[in-house]
Order: structure tokens, then sequence, then C-alpha cells
């Protein structure tokens, strides 16, 4: 074997280490990734539900150009399942400081769910572009 055969393996198998270790590491943290749910979980009013003192749903709609919910409040400590439509086009929806990053396709629900530990306002902004109004596509989350 080829000596830069042997390094192309090594290099390889490091690489394939590496992913699986991110992989590992992610789910040790609680990193979910965004998923869309099956048919017949569809719904059609924005709001915020309490399951718990510390878990919490919220179910945003997005349409040109808002976010309903716009406000939400949740207590430090939570961990919030949001889940995720659009009414008419595709938007995005970001949780600024917060590692969440979503599409809105008109027809199906995404799904992420995220922890909040740190008080503070977190922004929702909308990170697709869907038309004149995007800019101004915004929500919060106030964490105390
Ligand atoms: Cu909605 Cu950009």
């Amino acid at each position: 074997m080829d000596k830069i055969e042997k390094l192309a393996i090594v290099c390889a198998a490091i690489l394939l280490s590496v992913f699986f270790f991110a992989v590992w590491d992610a789910r040790k943290k609680g990193v979910t990734l965004p998923n869309c749910l099956p048919p017949g979980t569809a719904f059609t009013e924005g709001k915020l539900v309490k399951l718990s003192e510390k878990e919490y749903q919220v179910f945003y709609v997005s349409k040109m150009w808002t976010f309903i919910p716009a406000r939400i409040e949740i207590p430090a400590g939570s961990r919030l399942d949001i889940f995720l439509i659009s009414a008419d086009v595709v938007h995005g929806l970001q949780v600024v400081r917060k590692n969440v990053n979503m599409m809105a396709v008109n027809g199906a629900v995404n799904f992420q769910s995220v922890q909040f530990d740190k008080p503070g306002v977190y922004p929702v902004v909308c990170h697709e572009y869907c038309g004149i109004g995007h800019q101004f596509m915004q929500a919060e989350i106030a964490v105390r």
C-alpha cells in the first residue's frame, strides 16, 4: 500500500471519529434537530401551552408578516417545544442566541425543542425572504 493511501485512510478515520464524537456530544447535551411531524398534528391558531412549571409548548403560526403569538413569557430553566406552521408562503424562524433555525412550510408542521436557562429577551426573526414586509417579521421570547 502506498504511503499516500495510508495517510488518506488515517485522515478519513480521524474525520469519521470527529463526526461520531460531535453527534454523540450533541445528543449528550440534549440538542435536537428540527423535524417534520406527521399529518394530523396540524393546528391553525398560535398559542402558548403550559405543560408544567418548566415545560411549555408554543404553537407558532407564521404568515405575512408576523408570528402568532408575537410575544411569549416563560420562566428561566424551562424547556420550550416549538411547533411551527405557515399560513401562506415559506418563512423561517430563528431564535437569536439559541440554536434554533426552522423552516415554516405551508402544509407541514416543523418541530424543535430548546432549553432556556438564562433570563433575557430572545428575539425571534424570520430568516427566509418572504415578501416586502420580511424585515418586519419578528416576535420575542421573554425568559424571566
Ligand atoms: Cu417571513 Cu421572511
